[in-house]
């Protein structure tokens, strides 16, 4: 297929969810192209985790359509663990398996999932560890890695099932200053190699520097959907400049 004629890798279309009575995504419209990078701004509770975690299928909308590189979300079983895969998510924790090294953390998914032999996905596994910095920790266990080293095993962990999109839930917000830029350089050269990112965030130096697209949500809604160079200088709505108000003067 030529690109022009590619389904997005991610389409939103009159999406809604509700919590009980909560309304927190409010007919949601959102296409994703193929390696576009997408970083996703907006209050707290404004439905930022929400929309991350409906697109792989975390949580069930209640109307509207979500497709990934042109399939609908499957609702279970076989087709939901390949969605499951394909839709790489990253959080603000990490939870790496404790008793397991790095590599095996690595490996974990692509031998249980995947089926790959062992020796086969422990190759790609140290590959990736190599591509995140820190294939010289691979046999030690979570617990005496800092936060960003594990932080950059968790990306190494969803790179390893060969996603064809990444989620990134405020990968950055737990951990402490000093580490936060070895996680966004990672994700900015894997943003860089083309892959199809969507990324909630506070660093607005990343927003700014690696995204191609900014979303702006408040209350459930995408209010704005621009280039960073539109939304940092000249939003539109009185709402995206109350945010950029109190962001940009902390
Ligand atoms: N499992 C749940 N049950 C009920 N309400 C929920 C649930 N998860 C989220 N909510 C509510 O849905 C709304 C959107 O929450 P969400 O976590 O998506 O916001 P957010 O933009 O990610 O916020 P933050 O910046 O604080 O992470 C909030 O009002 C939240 O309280
Ligand atoms: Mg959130």
């Amino acid at each position: 297929m030529t690109a022009a004629s590619a389904p997005p890798m991610i389409r939103m279309a009159g999406v809604d969810k509700f919590f009980g009575p909560l309304h927190v995504l409010k007919n949601v419209q959102l296409e994703v192209p193929k390696g576009q990078v997408v970083v996703v701004l907006g209050p707290s509770g404004s439905g930022k985790s929400t929309l991350c975690r409906t697109i792989n299928r975390l949580e069930p909308i209640d109307s509207g359509v979500i497709e990934v590189d042109g399939q609908p979300l499957p609702a279970e079983g076989k087709e939901l663990a390949r969605l499951r895969a394909d839709v790489g998510m990253v959080f603000q924790s990490f939870n790496l398996f404790a008793h397991k090294t790095i590599v095996e953390n690595v490996m974990l998914a692509p031998t249980k999932v995947r089926k790959i032999p062992a020796a086969e996905a422990r190759k790609t596994a140290m590959e990736l560890l190599e591509r995140v910095g820190i294939a010289n920790q691979a046999d030690k266990f979570p617990a005496q890695l800092s936060g960003g080293q594990q932080q950059r095993v968790a990306i190494a962990r969803s790179l390893a099932m060969k996603p064809k999109v990444m989620l990134f839930d405020e990968p950055t917000s737990a951990l402490d200053p000093e580490m936060v830029q070895e996680v966004l350089d990672v994700m900015t050269s894997l943003a860089k190699e083309g892959m199809t990112m969507l990324v909630v965030t506070h660093e607005m130096g990343f927003a700014r520097k690696a995204a191609d697209r900014v979303i702006f949500m408040a209350d459930g809604e995408v209010v704005e959907d621009s280039t960073p160079e539109e939304f940092f200088s000249a939003p539109k709505s009185n709402r995206a400049k109350d945010f950029l108000g109190k962001i940009l003067t902390h």
